[in-house]
């Protein structure tokens, strides 16, 4: 079976450091290791990976075509702006479920919007980050049907 992609983006490699109020005292290495051990209790692999740049996203997305059999994404700020992510999610044949930790529909209305969400089988958000471990228990039911 392909490795589950779990995508990060935009300053995620802060998580436990920035504004701990709204997004948890977790750091994404604890989200990692939290999320590695469900994989192989549900019987997958995983490739955790976060970056800061737009097109490095996309060019992850283009590497699960061939090699993912599942998306998990928390695109962070390029949820509320990116068509990029959005075309690449497009051309993606598997399941994709977005995430974000906090509750964005409870935040600013440029939050309210997601261009992912357009894609998404299913969205997750306020559920801090125990969403990325419900998420990956709803990829392992899809890909188990
Ligand atoms: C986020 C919500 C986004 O609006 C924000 O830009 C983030 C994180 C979340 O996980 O709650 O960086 O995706």
């Amino acid at each position: 079976m392909k490795p589950i992609f779990v995508l990060n983006g935009p300053n995620l490699n802060l998580l436990g450091k920035r504004e701990p109020e709204i997004y948890g005292a977790e750091t994404l290495a604890d989200v990692e290791r939290d999320c590695v051990a469900l994989a192989a209790e549900l019987g997958h692999s995983l490739r955790f990976l976060q970056s800061n740049w737009e097109g490095q996203i996309v060019d992850w997305v283009h590497e699960a075509r061939d090699e993912g059999a599942a998306i998990v994404i928390n695109p962070a700020a390029l949820t509320h702006t990116s068509v990029a992510v959005l075309d690449a999610l497009n051309a993606f044949d598997g399941p994709v479920i977005e995430v974000h930790i906090s509750n964005v529909h409870k935040r600013e209305a440029f939050r309210h919007h997601s261009y992912v969400s357009l894609r998404a089988d299913g969205v997750i958000a306020g559920l801090g980050t125990e969403g990325y471990r419900l998420a990956l228990r709803r990829v392992a039911t899809l890909l188990a049907g």
